[in-house]
């Protein structure tokens, strides 16, 4: 299964799509987790998009596609993925209609309230890169991730203004993607408030009404 996953910031893409690759056996891939990735690697991409992803902005087109058609020739991803976070514009959901077309487009929807709580109490492991909330979701031990010990932090982009300005883009260049994909017969409606668990109970339904 080809699944792309919609939804504003903090809406819960990282936390479903943990989820959902265990439970199918699909790679989640994340064009976020990717770019952060270059930048901790000071990699040519990593130093070009550092300052873009601490401000809240967009990567250019040209670069994310070219990261996401690289990754999608891995070999794991020859039978379905499921991509988070990309595509964010209408060039991008252009350029995947060409390299490799997504079966469903689930667009998890959450209030504007529940996106700052969620993403100003969200810490991530250093380590594995799994997602905690310091309410919802907390660790056992205080900053020390349950997986596997690593450190526990914030992500530089968590900040009021830099959220303000994701939301501003998710506004004004990914949210035309739910007409976009609506237009097409692939978009799906989730509820992405709850618990991740009946989150995904809710997913599980829409494959059975399929
Ligand atoms: P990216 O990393 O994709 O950030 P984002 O879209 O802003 O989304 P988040 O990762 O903040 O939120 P999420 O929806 O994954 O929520 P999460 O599951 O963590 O992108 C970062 C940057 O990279 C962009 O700003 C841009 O610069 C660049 N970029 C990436 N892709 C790009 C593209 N295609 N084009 C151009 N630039 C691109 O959950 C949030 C919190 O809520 C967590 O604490 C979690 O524990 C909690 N939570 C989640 N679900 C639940 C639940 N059901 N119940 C209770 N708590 C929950
Ligand atoms: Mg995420």
């Amino acid at each position: 299964m080809k699944i792309v996953l919609l939804g504003p910031p903090g809406a819960g893409k990282g936390t479903f799509a943990a989820q959902a690759s265990k439970r199918l056996g699909l790679p989640h891939i994340s064009t976020g987790d990717l770019f952060r990735a270059a930048i901790k690697n000071e990699t040519s991409l990593g130093k070009k998009v550092k300052d873009i992803l601490a401000n809240g902005l967009l990567v250019p087109d040209e670069l994310t596609i070219g990261l996401v058609k690289d990754r999608l020739l891995q070999p794991d991803a020859a039978d379905g993925w499921i991509l988070d976070g990309f595509p964010r514009t209408i060039p991008q959901a252009e350029a995947l209609q060409e390299i490799n077309p997504a079966e469903l487009v689930l667009n998890l929807e959450v209030d504007d309230g529940l996106i700052l709580q969620r993403l100003m109490g969200r810490r991530i492991c250093r380590n594995c890169g799994k997602i905690y909330h310091m309410v919802t979701m907390p660790p056992k031990r205080d900053g020390i991730c349950d997986a596997c010990g690593g450190e526990l932090y914030t992500r530089s982009d968590d900040q009021e203004d830099s959220i303000k300005t994701r939301l501003a883009a998710y506004r004004e260049q990914t949210e035309p993607l739910v007409q976009w994909y609506g237009d097409r017969n692939l978009l799906i409606p989730l509820r992405g408030k709850g618990t991740p668990d009946s989150v995904y109970a809710a997913f599980e339904e829409v494959l059975r009404n399929r």
